[in-house]
């Protein structure tokens, strides 16, 4: 698996959201945080908007499922045109079987871990798993710093996707940016969301290619 970039529009104009995917052609996919303000305290958008958004780019959309009761509310997402589909454990109570429906749909299936949820109890689901995303903040808002704390978990999925040989994604997001993507990469992640790093940068499609060359330079 090489690096993927995804940046995630929470931090664009939520006014000009097709405008903001735009100014990113060198993105690998667009990351959509939907929020419900209960399994977060934000409210962002759902599959009305997903759809539309979808619609709006050639980018694949990486929609990231902060909501409660994702194995009845995800499947919404797959039919809006999500090619990802990201619940979280700890809002699904049957994993197994949720991403067995996200795939049936016809998306990659993924699961996030909060920073205080174990990788340990979920080993045996990994080759469900399209990908695996481990929060690097507490999820609900953009801008926030980065938590060091998760790296141990990054190398530890890392040492169990290599020790089950399967290409299961692993994927970071929260606090990624310059500063901080070679830790996540040096841990074992391949796919970056970045969020507040590309959307407050003058120019967000050249810190793409930035935060992609410093991943890729740990790599090599
Ligand atoms: C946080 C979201 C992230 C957020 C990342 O709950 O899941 O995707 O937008 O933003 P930054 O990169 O600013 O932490
Ligand atoms: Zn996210």
């Amino acid at each position: 698996m090489g690096i993927q970039i995804t940046p995630s529009i929470l931090n664009a104009d939520f006014a000009r959201l097709g405008e903001e995917v735009s100014r990113i052609p060198g993105a690998d996919w667009v990351h959509v945080d939907v929020m419900d303000n209960h399994f977060v305290p934000n409210l962002t958008l759902g599959p009305t908007m997903v759809e539309a958004l979808a619609r709006s780019t050639d980018l694949p959309i990486d929609a990231h499922l902060m909501i409660e009761d994702a194995d009845r509310n995800a499947a919404a997402y797959v039919e809006a045109g999500a090619a990802s589909v990201t619940f979280h454990v700890e809002a699904a109570k049957a994993p197994v079987r949720l991403a067995r429906e996200i795939r049936a749909g016809g998306a990659r299936a993924s699961m996030a871990l909060r920073p205080a949820t174990p990788i340990e109890p979920y080993e045996e689901l990994l080759p469900e798993l399209d990908m695996l995303l481990i929060m690097t903040v507490e999820p609900g808002f953009g801008g926030q710093r980065f938590l060091d704390l998760c790296l141990p978990k990054i190398r530890a999925a890392r040492a169990m996707l290599d020790r089950h040989g399967i290409e299961t994604w692993l994927q970071v997001d929260g606090g990624v940016s310059l500063e901080t993507i070679e830790r996540c990469a040096e841990a074992g992640a391949d796919t970056f969301v970045a969020g507040s790093a590309v959307y407050s940068a003058d120019d967000p499609d050249r810190m793409v290619a930035e935060l992609r060359a410093a991943a890729e330079a740990v790599r090599a």
